[in-house]
């Protein structure tokens, strides 16, 4: 089957969303923005601020969602999505977001939920949050309602939520088995396929993964003098204690971030001064920043044209939201009707 035949454009579809955690860190870049960017130029894309994810776990203190959504929405503009290239929306704004969850809870079995291994490992993780609420277990329904709301082709993601669109696949399966077309048709729910998309582990400060809940994070809004201070007391190659001792960059978190953020002559020059002990992590740790500073310098100069015109950001999310919703309500039509529901038109109700 081709996949892209029932669309009206010849591109296919890719769809990702973020919840929102608040400013954006390194990690969230390398691992997902960054290869957005990229998509955007190859295909249909969708990516949007999953608030209503938010609210699954902090429905008892929502107040930092608006607030989050706002920071997200002026990062994924500052990281270079671009309006006119991909559509940019905030998932609560989309009505289908709430409908077709409702619509798959029926034919989801409990036990397929139950069995994400995400489901205990959070309610573990976040045991001071109290998630036996049905909202939380149905996290993955409003997930797979996200992707197959778009009909989407690929979904770009990290490993960590690779089991939630295996679930989706499942989910729309069962879809189309219920509800099947003339066998010459289209299904309504194409199983929508993970996209891997390369990304570094990227350390954070204290050499863990780059994370909010570790606090170790280099934010992509930080100003130069924090990103230098945050960096000076990272953590090292635990082999070099002294300045005489030479070191190993492959064992080294500042090492990895070289890796990622510096030209191969820095990597070059990092390489010879640490295993010979020909230069000091403080040097060594001046020079990453220096890349990182780099990198980030304009996505900050975009970042402050953005927040400088907040009307503006209220305005491209606001025709995000209506792309999506248009899109969004092809597929809800078709899901209404395969599922039985009566459709009435507006001459039908006069009557
Ligand atoms: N669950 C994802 C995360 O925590 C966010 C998300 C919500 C998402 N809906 C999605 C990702 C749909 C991809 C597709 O990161
Ligand atoms: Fe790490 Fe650089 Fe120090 Fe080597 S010189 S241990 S790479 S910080």
């Amino acid at each position: 089957m081709d996949p892209v035949s029932n669309s009206t454009s010849p591109r296919k579809r890719v769809l990702s969303g973020m919840r929102p955690t608040g400013k954006l860190h390194l990690g969230n870049y390398m691992g997902a923005l960054h290869n957005w960017v990229r998509l955007q130029d190859e295909y249909e894309c969708y990516f949007f601020i999953a608030d209503l994810h938010a609210l699954t776990t902090d429905y008892a203190d929502p107040s930092g969602i608006a607030p989050n959504t706002r920071e997200v929405a002026l990062d994924f503009l500052a990281a270079g999505l671009d309006p006119q290239k991909c559509t940019v929306f905030v998932q609560s704004h989309v009505k289908p977001h709430y409908e077709l969850p409702l619509l798959l809870g029926m034919i989801t079995p409990l036990g397929w939920l139950e069995r994400v291994p995400s489901y205990k490992e959070m309610q573990e993780n976040l045991a001071s949050k109290d998630l036996t609420n049905y909202g939380f277990l149905g996290y993955p329904v409003l997930m797979a309602s996200d992707i197959l709301l778009y009909q989407a082709d690929f979904v770009p993601v990290g490993q960590d939520q690779q089991a939630h669109v295996e679930l989706t696949r499942e989910i729309a399966r069962r879809f189309n088995q219920f509800y099947k077309k003339q066998p010459a048709e289209e299904e309504i729910l194409p199983e929508p396929q993970v996209l891997l998309t390369p990304s570094p582990r990227l350390p954070g400060t204290d050499g863990r993964k780059m994370s909010k809940s570790y606090g170790n994070t280099i934010l992509l809004s930080d100003p130069e003098a924090e990103i230098r201070a945050k960096l000076k007391p990272m953590v090292t190659d635990p082999a070099r204690i002294r300045r005489k001792d030479p070191g190993n960059p492959d064992k080294c978190p500042v090492g990895d971030l070289h890796k990622i953020f510096s030209s191969q002559e820095t990597l070059a020059k990092v390489y010879e001064g640490c295993t010979t002990a020909g230069i000091g992590c403080i040097e060594c740790k001046t020079w990453v920043a220096d890349a990182i500073v780099a990198h980030l310098a304009p996505i900050q100069e975009r970042r402050e044209h953005f927040e400088q015109k907040p009307a503006l950001v209220t305005e491209i999310l606001a025709a995000g939201d209506e792309r999506a919703r248009t899109r969004a309500g092809q597929t809800m039509q078709e899901v209404r009707a395969a599922m039985g529901l009566a459709q009435f038109t507006p001459g039908d109700v006069a009557q």
